[in-house]
Formats: structure tokens, sequence, C-alpha cells
């Protein structure tokens, strides 16, 4: 039977019986309304510790003004039972008040070249809401092993290099991007789309695509790439693009030419929803960020 933990305090004991008995924890944090590509994350997790742990919780100081937060999808039952089928032992689900009670003044501030562009330019202060979360998650539960995916490449980078900075004591795992059959990465913002936006979401991906077969073909320039990548995403009429980046994939610093672990990174709007995708060029291992 999964169980589940909304209170702080409990799961801080849960997790702590765990490694008591000397299992070793696996921790999937997410914002619900859990999809297969959450749920890759959980099976890479079940297959490598003891017990798997997930939170659902949708983080309201990651999101700026103006953002998606209230339209942000929900349905936590549909979350547990995709949970317990895939085998989840604990689901944790705070609140918003035990969370950020009245008072709450600490933040974990992530800067320099990885936060300078990509999403951290289009959403200040994202990335510092995303690091305070998974911190003050990290303490709670003290996992062997945290899940992330490969989807939210940046935010990926940014933990990385926190638990690294801050020596905080797991490891992080980056999975693959898990995708519609269109190309269409998974993202629970997909539900936001009309059937007309869905139709035009995967003009992302085919973008990327594209960049890929230049490389193929022995195109390097970032320009030229970046430039057939806008031309190509104009096709699609409503993509609004907010950018399109070739960068170091693990410090994000820009790049003018394609080498080994390049990351191609877009984002774009269909109607109200904010989508992002990335491909990974000449990456060096097949499931490391
Ligand atoms: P959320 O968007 O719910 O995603 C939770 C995790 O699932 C993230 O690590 C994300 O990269 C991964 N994920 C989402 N879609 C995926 C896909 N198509 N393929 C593979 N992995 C995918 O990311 C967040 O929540 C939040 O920022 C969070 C880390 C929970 C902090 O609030």
């Amino acid at each position: 039977m999964m169980q589940v933990i909304t209170a702080i305090e409990e799961m801080r004991r849960y997790s702590r019986n765990i490694r008591g008995e000397g299992k070793t924890l696996g921790f999937v944090p997410t914002m619900g309304y859990l999809h297969d590509g959450h749920m890759s994350l959980v099976d890479a997790a079940r297959k490598e510790c003891d017990i798997v742990a997930v939170s659902v919780f949708v983080n309201p100081v990651q999101f700026g003004p103006g953002e998606d937060l209230d339209r942000y999808p929900r349905d936590i039952e549909r979350d547990r039972h995709i949970s317990e089928e895939h085998g989840v032992d604990v689901m944790f689900i705070p609140s918003e008040e035990e969370m950020y009670p009245d008072g709450y003044s600490t933040f974990v501030e992530p800067t320099g070249v990885i936060v300078r562009g990509l999403c951290g330019l289009s959403k200040p202060g994202h990335f510092r809401g995303v690091a305070t979360v998974v911190a003050k998650f990290l303490n709670i539960t003290k996992p062997h092993v945290i899940y992330f995916g490969q989807k939210d490449a940046q935010q990926s980078v940014v933990i990385k290099r926190m638990v690294e900075d801050l020596n905080m004591d797991t490891e992080v795992r980056v999975m693959p991007i898990v995708r519609e059959a269109d190309g269409l990465a998974m993202s629970s913002r997909n539900s936001c789309l009309s059937p007309e936006e869905r139709g035009q979401a995967p003009g992302l991906f085919r973008s990327l695509k594209r960049a890929e077969d230049l490389v193929a073909g022995g195109e390097y320039s970032a320009d030229k790439i970046r430039t057939e990548m806008e031309n190509m995403m104009r096709e699609t009429p409503d993509l609004r693009i907010d950018y399109i980046e070739i960068v170091d994939a693990h410090g994000l610093m820009p790049l003018d030419r394609v080498k080994e672990n390049t990351l191609i990174a877009v984002a774009a709007r269909v109607g109200r929803t904010r989508l992002i995708d990335n491909i990974r060029i000449g990456k060096t291992r097949e499931s490391e960020a």
C-alpha cells in the first residue's frame, strides 16, 4: 500500500526510518498532474532504489507575477492512482502553509552563467524558487538519489550545481525526455492546449530535429542553425518564439559553433501556454545531462 504524507515532520520521520533500516531512498520531486515523463523518473528510481518517494507540490515561489500559477493543472486523485500503479512507496504532498509559513525569509539563489540565459532570462527568479524548494525537499527527505528530467535541462544543471556548491549529500540523476508519438515533449502544461494549439505544439520538436539534421550534415555554425530553426518555427503560425539557444550542455555557456555536448534549447508560446524543449548534440553518455 502506498502511503500519503502531508506533514513535513512525518515525512522526515519516514525517511529517517528508511535510512535506519539501511535502505536506499529515491526521490522524485514534481508539481503533479503526472504523466509518462514523470513516471520515467519513478521507474528509474524503482529500479535503482529500495524505496521510492514522489512529491507533488505546485511551488508558488518559482512562478513569476502574471505566470500560470492559478492555471497550473491539478488532479491529486489521479496523481495518487498513477503513482500507486507505478509502485511508489510514499507520496509527499505538503501544504503551502507549512512549506512557506508567515515570516518565511530564506532562499537559495543560483547565480552566474547557468541562470543568465534560456529560461533564466525570460523567467527572472524562477530558478531561485526551484533551487529553494528542492533544497527544502532534500533537507526533509535526505534521499540517496534525486531524479530530474532532461526536459528541463537548465533546471537539472542548476540543481547539480547547487548540490555540488552546497555540499549536499545526494546523487542527482537526469533521465531522457519522454515524448508523445508526434515528438511533443510530455508536459503537464500540454493539457492547457486547445486542439488547434496542440496541433501546432510539435513545431518546437520539428525545429530541434532540423537542427540535428543540419549538424549531421556538417553545419556547425550556431547562427546558421538558429536562423534555420527560426524559419522552421515561423512555418507554424501561432508559435511565438521566446528563445532559441545553442549552449554548452554542462555550463550553459553560449556557443558560436556546435561541438561535443552541445545543448540546443527552445521555448515558445502557443496561445497562453509556454512550452520548452531541447536536444543534446554529440552527447557522450545516453542518460547523462
Ligand atoms: P514538473 O514540471 O512537474 O517536473 C517534475 C520532473 O519531471 C522534472 O525533473 C522534469 O524535468 C521531469 N519531466 C517533466 N516532463 C518530462 C518529460 N517529458 N520527460 C522526462 N522528464 C520530464 O520540474 C518541476 O516540476 C519543478 O520545477 C520541481 C523540480 C518539482 C520543483 O518545484
